[in-house]
């Protein structure tokens, strides 16, 4: 009965672009989360270090590159309304999806510019390519922007695992469409 397979009717999922960039930010948010926690194990100058700080930075970068059509798209193709259920739910969910919209937004720009006050450059791997720094160096902002990173991104780890526990809660309690139209 619970099966991902089973399909919502056309009408009421979310779109094939809307999955698409759903999911994918996901995996680039897991994956900046992945690589930051394994440069903890790393030894300081190595090159596992140098690489797994590309990874978060490369795969943090990448979230707002999709994130901006993502938006685009839901604010000209619109969402699915929500699945019946408590006004409560939806004002819930609603309010939770706006915070993970604007963490999705900011925080790719927190640490890009924290960064760049560092003193630092993204490089396009390969070609040795520098992006332009968005900000003049200066120590004490990249110490407020570092930490204010460092902060939301330890936060939402509790934030996105309410929203997933929400998604499996509709999945496997309530038994409605609300994680089936948002997979494929
Ligand atoms: C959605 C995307 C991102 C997430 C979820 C994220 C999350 C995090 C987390 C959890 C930390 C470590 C917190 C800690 O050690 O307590 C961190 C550190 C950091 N992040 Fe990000 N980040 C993202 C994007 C970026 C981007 C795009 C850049 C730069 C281009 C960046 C640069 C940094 C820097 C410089 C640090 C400090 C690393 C250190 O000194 O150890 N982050 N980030
Ligand atoms: C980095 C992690 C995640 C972020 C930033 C995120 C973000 C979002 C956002 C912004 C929406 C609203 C979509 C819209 O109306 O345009 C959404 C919907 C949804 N997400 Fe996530 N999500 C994440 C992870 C997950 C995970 C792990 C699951 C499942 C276990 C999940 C399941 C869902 C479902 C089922 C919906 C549709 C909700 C509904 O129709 O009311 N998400 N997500």
């Amino acid at each position: 009965m619970y099966v991902i397979s089973s399909k919502p009717s056309a009408t009421v999922r979310y779109s094939g672009l809307a999955v698409f960039f759903h999911w994918a930010v996901f995996l680039l948010i897991a994956t900046a989360y992945a690589a930051i926690e394994l440069k903890g194990f790393t030894a300081k100058g190595s090159a596992a270090r140098a690489l797994s700080m590309s990874v978060h930075e490369w795969a943090g970068a990448l979230v707002i590159v999709l994130a901006v059509p993502r938006l685009l798209w839901r604010l000209l193709g619109g969402a699915p309304a929500p699945v019946p259920g408590p006004h409560w739910m939806h004002l819930l969910g609603g309010a939770m999806h706006l915070v993970l919209y604007l963490f999705i937004f900011m925080q790719p720009v927190l640490g890009l510019l924290a960064l760049n006050a560092g003193g630092h450059l993204m490089t396009l791997p390969g070609l040795g390519i520098e992006l332009p720094s968005l900000v003049a160096q200066n120590a004490d902002l990249k110490d407020t922007l570092k930490e204010i990173h460092e902060t939301l991104g330890t936060a939402f780890y509790t934030v996105i695992g309410l929203h997933a526990v929400a998604a499996l809660f509709h999945h496997y309690m309530l038994g409605d469409d609300t994680l089936r139209r948002m997979w494929r």
